[in-house]
């Protein structure tokens, strides 16, 4: 498994946007919208191309068919990353996988799960909190289940603990994120992190 933190400036920009507790839910889901296209654009950096022949205003030239691409928002707070997914790729399948962490185990407790087919895809999971790793590995299970070969997991914050259970549990997977931070607290929130993501999101305090 392999952990890419990008450093680009817009995205710590953004990151900064999300950490700050007085970034209120519409400024909120708009800067994860905005950190979540440079996610996108490295997670998506060996998506297989296929050649094509088109016709410029002036000559005829080589172009380049993106492959199949499908996304899986971890509900809910995935959903803060699906609309730049959906922007950049438009034609992306996209599956919803319902996960509920149980408060007192922090293990995840699945309430819903659809999955286009995701045999030829590049996949792209999206789940913004990688913390104890229980919610993700169980959505990489999930679309393996599903015929998934080739899966990126775009996190917003990882936690350490949640890094070494992902390269435990899928060494195969690769993840993209804005930052790796220190440590988990005893409620199992990423410090410094962000919050509740959903929360922030959605105005649920
Ligand atoms: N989920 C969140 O939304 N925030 C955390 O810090 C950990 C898990």
């Amino acid at each position: 498994m392999n952990l890419t933190v990008i450093d680009h400036p817009l995205a710590r920009h953004y990151l900064t946007v999300l950490r700050d507790q007085e970034t209120a839910p519409e400024e909120f889901r708009n800067a994860a919208r905005r950190l979540t296209y440079s996610l996108v654009m490295e997670a998506t950096r060996r998506v297989p191309l296929e050649k094509s022949r088109i016709q410029s205003p002036l000559e005829e030239t080589a172009g380049y068919e993106l492959g199949s691409v499908a996304a899986v928002a971890v509900l809910r707070a995935g959903l803060g990353m699906l609309d730049a997914v959906l922007d950049l790729i438009p034609e992306v399948k996209v599956g919803f996988a319902g996960v509920q962490r149980n408060e007192e185990t922090a293990e995840p407790m699945e309430y819903y799960a659809k999955m286009p087919n995701l045999e030829d895809a590049s996949v792209l999971i999206l789940e913004p909190m990688l913390a104890t790793g229980g919610s993700l590995s169980w959505a990489v299970t999930k679309t393996k289940e599903s015929g998934a070969r080739d899966v990126t997991c775009l996190c917003v914050v990882t936690a350490p603990e949640g890094v070494k259970r992902m390269y435990e549990d899928h060494p195969d997977t690769q993840i993209v994120a804005a930052a790796l931070d220190r440590e988990l607290n005893d409620q199992y929130y990423i410090v410094p992190g962000l919050g509740d993501m959903g929360d922030r999101l959605f105005g649920t305090f």
